[in-house]
């Protein structure tokens, strides 16, 4: 892709306040959760998971909990990500299986892998974990922002929402998940009150330092 284009994708995304009644087909979905999946993340761990929410009395129950942002219910699928709150050894461990799977390198290699990332990441206790995971997940976001661009789907990125609650109705904890962010994705709406506005972003001059 050259510059220009991503340059003009960049413009064309906004977070959409007003989503249209037309839906993405699942097979785009599927191909935007994929490409999120590729995202970097430290270690490659990519320590959350991302839950797809069709269903409309789930995304109803979910509304009583975002501040009366109406977009939660009326968008073709809201997306959740989630920390993965489960032992980061056993995501470590995983990960070398994975690399392994993948990598024809020697067994030691593996072992030095794994101390390694296991000794970097020993000192993360509950809420250091989830802060941790807490970015991994915000950088996917940014993956997914610009491929649902890519793909001509809107998107609104949110944190304004309870997270223990949405915690709750999703029934989270059992899964050694907590929420961190959400997305719903659609088609904007042509009255959307965003749609069509200038970027409001730093200039070069706040934005930049060179030392
Ligand atoms: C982490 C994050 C959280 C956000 N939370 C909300 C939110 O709860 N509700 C909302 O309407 N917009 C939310 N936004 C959208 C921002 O307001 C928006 O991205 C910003 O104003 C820049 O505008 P643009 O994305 O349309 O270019 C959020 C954006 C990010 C990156």
């Amino acid at each position: 892709m050259h510059t220009t284009q991503l340059e003009s994708l960049l413009n064309w995304r906004y977070a959409v306040r007003k989503f249209s009644e037309q839906s993405i087909a699942q097979d785009k979905v599927d191909k935007l959760i994929e490409l999120t999946g590729l995202s970097a993340s430290a270690f490659g761990l990519q320590p959350y998971k991302v839950i797809q929410i069709s269903d409309q009395a789930t995304k109803q129950a979910l509304l009583a909990h975002s501040y009366g942002q109406q977009k939660v219910l009326d968008n073709s699928h809201l997306l959740v990500f989630a920390a993965d709150m489960s032992p980061l050894t056993s995501q470590i461990e995983r990960y070398i299986q994975d690399f392994k799977a993948n990598r024809d390198l020697d067994e030691l290699v593996y072992s030095q892998m794994e101390h390694g990332m296991k000794d970097a990441l020993k000192a993360l206790d509950g809420e250091s974990q989830y802060n941790w995971c807490s970015e991994q997940a915000h950088l996917a976001l940014g993956t997914l922002l610009l491929a649902a661009a890519s793909m001509e789907i809107d998107a609104c990125p949110m944190t304004g929402i309870d997270k223990a609650a949405y915690d709750e109705v999703l029934a989270l904890s059992p899964l050694n998940l907590k929420t961190v962010l959400i997305v719903p994705i659609g088609i904007r709406d042509s009255s959307d009150v965003n749609a069509g506005t200038s970027k409001v972003r730093k200039s070069k001059d706040l934005l930049h330092i060179e030392v």
